[in-house]
């Protein structure tokens, strides 16, 4: 049993506590509720010891608890909402007229910063630009090119299949040639384009090859469009991305959509043309495959092949990439690293 005086005692003290309270941050407010109101707090422990309390006085003491109580948590609660405006209060002291943090700017992706330079090259040469979808049909991506089904050159662009087993199947394109195609077939002529975009290949990921890549690939369809002017147009565009110094080597090649069909060198801007491990000794770098478009192909648009001729050409923007900043890795591009995307923070600038 408790006794009357003892009890009282205790009362008069937590509220002598209560009055003195003050709290200046949150986590003084909230080591008082605690200290007061918590499973094991002073107000807490009265409660319990009030269960001792001789019944005659419970009707008194009831009423002083509960009076406590309800006190201790408006108090509680008033300190925490002035805590909180001193909290806000302290922020309008900052001093506006001093430097933000500065956002950090990010930079283009190599591969976007050449996709941009060649765009701009041709884009003075008169082409347009066309984009086409990534996931397309076997007609767009081979069969107006000229592969016929189940021929032995579909062995050179395996690729995805979204869905098989019908006429035209639905695929992830092997390059941007089928937004050519979908440009002769809806452009008046002459056509002058040319299409960016990425492709895909089913492809085992190494340093030299990926499933995902990009490409740049041009057409130019007119009466009278020979080698030589395509010849021409190779030399100019590589003189304005690889210096004017820049020689061009063709060497005979095989595509199914061109006749005759090539593959273009670059001198080595290394070590031009003495031979050195980037262009393997040789003083040359392949950078794209070309050729006159295949009457075949031009027919199978609805273009008349005895009227028109065209030249074709495509090339990998990665690949491009790598020489122009001796990338010696593929999957660089891929990655996302940041050491490795930083180093063209500059290179945006271009
Ligand atoms: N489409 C060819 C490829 O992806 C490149 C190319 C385009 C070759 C146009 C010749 C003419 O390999």
């Amino acid at each position: 049993m408790i006794n009357y005086c003892e009890m009282k005692e205790e009362i008069e003290k937590v509220i002598a506590e209560l009055n003195e309270l003050k709290c200046k941050t949150q986590k003084d407010v909230e080591d008082a509720r605690v200290r007061l109101l918590g499973k094991k707090g002073e107000i807490t422990q009265l409660f319990d010891e009030f269960r001792n309390v001789a019944p005659d006085m419970k009707k008194e003491f009831g009423k002083a608890l509960n009076d406590l109580k309800k006190e201790a948590m408006a108090k509680i609660e008033e300190m925490k909402t002035n805590a909180e405006s001193t909290k806000s209060g302290a922020s309008k002291n900052f001093d506006l007229t001093m430097p933000g943090v500065p956002y950090e700017l990010g930079s283009r992706h190599p591969v976007s910063i050449v996709r941009q330079e060649i765009v701009d090259i041709f884009r003075k040469f008169g082409y347009d630009v066309a984009e086409g979808p990534e996931i397309e049909d076997d007609y767009h991506v081979f069969g107006a090119l000229n592969f016929p089904p189940n021929h032995p050159a579909r062995d050179m662009q395996d690729t995805f299949f979204v869905s098989a087993g019908h006429e035209d199947p639905i695929l992830l394109r092997t390059h941007t040639s089928c937004v050519q195609v979908r440009c002769m077939e809806t452009m008046p002529l002459p056509i002058r384009v040319i299409c960016p975009g990425r492709v895909f290949r089913n492809e085992a990921i190494s340093a030299r090859a990926h499933c995902i890549f990009h490409q740049c690939e041009g057409l130019y369809i007119d009466e009278h469009v020979t080698f030589a002017d395509l010849r021409q147009a190779i030399l100019l565009f590589v003189h304005e991305m690889f210096g004017p110094d820049t020689q061009i080597r063709m060497r005979p090649s095989y595509f199914p959509f061109t006749e005759p069909s090539s593959e273009v060198d670059v001198s080595c801007n290394i070590c031009h043309g003495k031979g050195c491990n980037i262009c393997k000794g040789t003083g040359w770098l392949e950078i794209l495959g070309c050729g006159m478009v295949d009457p075949n192909v031009l027919e199978a648009s609805g273009i008349d092949s005895k009227k028109y001729s065209g030249f074709a050409f495509g090339m990998g923007l990665e690949r491009i990439a790598m020489l122009k900043w001796q990338v010696n890795d593929l999957r660089h591009y891929f990655e996302n690293d940041m050491r490795f995307l930083k180093e063209f923070d500059s290179a945006t600038e271009v």
